[in-house]
């Protein structure tokens, strides 16, 4: 939808102008998964899909929210910012992002009309809750004008996630939405916070976004015993390496050394994993930084096995996209792509192979599974902005 509609939407929901305009960015991570909250490294993008919001200040002590996704218009009270509405109510996601300001000290006298309105596709996993929620911070900032820098940002969305919506999430998906630069990759230490962008430029080569359409979501309850299963790892390995602050702080050979003092068996594989894809998500950004891009597709080939295996969070209709494109030529690597179960499988495709890519592999995916995949050859963009 264009500016221009969606200024039209605002004057009708509100009968009055939009004041500003504000966007952020979706999410595809290419390698790093379920590193975020083990301290671990990870290597998302922003992408160009993600979520707009009009705003404008009106007379009441109240914020009217209205999504263009969801057309009812849902009210606040300026003083019950910090209570969550209804559970699932699209709306915790944006209030829990102010209600951390006001947790911090700000305090927000001013009622606002939003309109919220994103592109990016529902359901994917290509994280549009944490475009709702940077570009909820983003313009409170700017708003209320508490000049916060971008990683606060980034962790006000984490907290509302947690607080509003009730997952445990990482920081992985609010940060690359904050920050993502265009044409550039976030290889981010989730334990510091420390980052560098590293340029995505490929040769002859594009990143393809798959997209499942699988009814199968990776709720929060699941996610939820992931995190709990690496703590209870975690706690298990204390008991030989008491001052050990996160999982992904192992090396391999230090994994191997201790394993054993994790008795329970699901967890041990869920440790497994982590410490296996924090070493691959070093060696692919090394990889890519040389121009190794063989290497890199390689290492996406190798996560997705271990988030199949050890994880346990792909299952058919992700495999059957992964595994498919793995027998073509022209595709370097493929992988699940954020929590899993249901989403999207990222890829890295030579051009010449892109069409035969999609054919293929949406023939063999809807033999198997009924469901007609979606493509989307991703533009690597800026994160969280102003526009007007
Ligand atoms: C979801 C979470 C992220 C991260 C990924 C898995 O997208 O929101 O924090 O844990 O899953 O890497």
């Amino acid at each position: 939808m264009e500016l221009r509609e969606l200024k039209k939407a605002f004057r009708e929901a509100y009968q009055k102008e939009t004041e500003h305009v504000y966007f952020s960015p979706g999410r595809v991570n290419l390698i790093g998964e379920h590193t975020d909250y083990n301290g671990g490294y990870v290597f998302p993008c922003a992408l160009s899909f993600g979520t707009y919001l009009l705003i404008a200040k009106n007379d009441g002590q109240v914020l009217r929210f209205r999504s263009l996704n969801m057309p009812e218009v849902t009210e606040v009270s300026l003083d019950r910012l910090t209570t969550p509405l209804a559970k699932n109510h699209w709306v915790n996601y944006p209030l829990g992002c102010i209600a951390q300001f006001v947790k911090r000290g700000y305090s927000l006298t001013q009622g606002y009309d939003i309109l919220i309105w994103g592109n990016v596709p529902a359901g994917a996993g290509l994280s549009s809750s944490a475009a709702l929620e940077v570009v909820t911070a983003y313009a409170f900032n700017d708003l209320m004008q508490t000049g916060l820098d971008r990683t606060e940002l980034a962790k006000i969305g984490q907290a509302s996630e947690h607080e509003f919506a009730g997952v445990n999430c990482g920081i992985m998906d609010q940060f690359a939405s904050a920050q993502g630069k265009k044409d550039h990759a976030i290889f981010l230490n989730c334990d510091t916070l420390q980052f560098t962008l590293v340029p995505v430029k490929l040769d002859g080569i594009k990143v393809v976004i798959s997209n499942t359409h699988s009814p199968h979501k990776l709720d929060s309850g699941a996610y939820n015993d992931r995190v709990a299963q690496c703590h209870l790892a975690l706690e298990q390995l204390r008991s030989v390496r008491p001052n050990l602050k996160n999982l992904a702080e192992l090396t391999q050979a230090e994994f191997d050394e201790i394993q054993s003092a994790i008795t329970d068996e699901v967890a041990h594989r869920r440790a497994r994993h982590v410490v296996g894809e924090v070493q691959r998500t070093k060696d692919a950004v090394e990889a890519l930084q040389k121009g190794d891009i063989v290497t890199f597709g390689q290492l996406m080939n190798q996560s997705h096995v271990s988030l199949r295996d050890d994880y346990e969070v792909t299952g058919l209709h992700l495999d059957t996209l992964a595994q498919e494109a793995w027998k073509i030529d022209g595709v370097l690597g493929s992988r699940m792509t954020g929590g899993g179960f249901g989403g999207c499988t990222v890829s890295l495709v030579r051009d010449e192979a892109i069409e035969q890519f999609k054919e293929q592999v949406s023939k063999a995916y809807k033999e198997k599974t009924g469901i007609t995949p979606d493509f989307y050859v991703a533009q690597i963009s800026d994160g969280a902005q102003k526009i007007e």
